[in-house]
């Protein structure tokens, strides 16, 4: 079986216009298509607008004839303006059956598919900054910001071990088989900034979690797909391969061309 893997697809970040999503999907469509997968996982980060990526993955499974699953990033649960908690727009989310939250994909008796946004605990900051000193989310005369578009009932530390302990719930519901996990965030310190940074000894605070260590020591899990850094990196630790497949933001990629971008974030995996 092969599995395709991208994260981090920002279709409304190019030029900061929505007219531009077309482009894109006929970009992941052919993509997808030519890779001959047979699913798909999103590991986050489609849009700043919860329409705008349901819309995307279901016109992008329908053309490319292929099941895809996602979860959530950041941006995806995004208010302009905040008119609800955080809680109700994660719970939107949760009711599509292409979102692993809660709905961890059975493969075969070998396999399965689990995942959730995840969410950071600030503990890969720097430690010369104390927990209410990163807590104000704005340094160095920039704000982060998730500051302006979530709001959670508890803070960012207590949304992550929330988190972890729900993907936990999902993970010993599948009865020992190999796991694909699938988070935004990241779950592995090695895929931080690397500092010392000016501004990510810092910001890294806002990057990951380590929450899911127990996990990894817990579960047999095969592969971990992450999102949010927005660079595209690989690396196998203690038996689990992690791939960070970040498309980015266009001012990010080394060309202009959306399909040469979009082939080179593209990864497959093979069970
Ligand atoms: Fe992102």
């Amino acid at each position: 079986m092969r599995i395709g893997i991208i994260s981090d697809l920002h279709i409304d970040r190019y030029n900061n216009s929505v007219e531009n999503i077309p482009l894109y999907e006929e970009a992941l469509i052919k993509e997808t298509k030519s890779r001959n997968v047979d699913l798909l996982l999103i590991a986050g980060d489609i849009s700043n607008r919860y329409d705008l990526t349901m819309d995307f993955i279901r016109r992008v499974s329908k053309e490319s004839n292929t099941e895809i699953k996602f979860v959530p990033g950041n941006h995806d649960l995004w208010q302009a303006d905040i008119t609800e908690g955080t809680e109700a727009v994660l719970e939107r989310y949760t009711r599509q059956p292409e979102c692993l939250i809660k709905r961890p994909l059975i493969i075969n008796d070998e396999w399965a598919v689990a995942g959730h946004t995840g969410w950071y605990d600030y503990t890969y900051a720097s430690g010369e900054f104390t927990f209410e000193r990163l807590e104000r989310r704005a340094y160095y005369g920039g704000t982060w910001q998730d500051k302006n578009h979530i709001a959670w009932r508890y803070n960012d530390a207590g949304m992550s071990r929330q988190f972890s302990q729900a993907v936990r719930g999902d993970l010993e519901s599948l009865g020992g088989r190999k796991i694909i996990l699938v988070t935004h965030v990241v779950t592995n310190k090695r895929f931080r900034v690397p500092m010392p940074h000016r501004l990510f000894d810092y910001y890294n605070a806002f990057i990951g979690t380590s929450d899911f260590d127990a996990i990894y020591n817990d579960f047999p899990v095969h592969y971990s797909i992450m999102g949010h850094v927005h660079f595209r990196h690989s690396l196998t630790e203690g038996g689990i391969t992690y791939i960070c497949p970040c498309l980015g933001y266009k001012r990010e990629w080394r060309t202009d061309d959306i399909g040469t971008e979009i082939g080179n974030a593209y990864y497959v995996i093979e069970i």
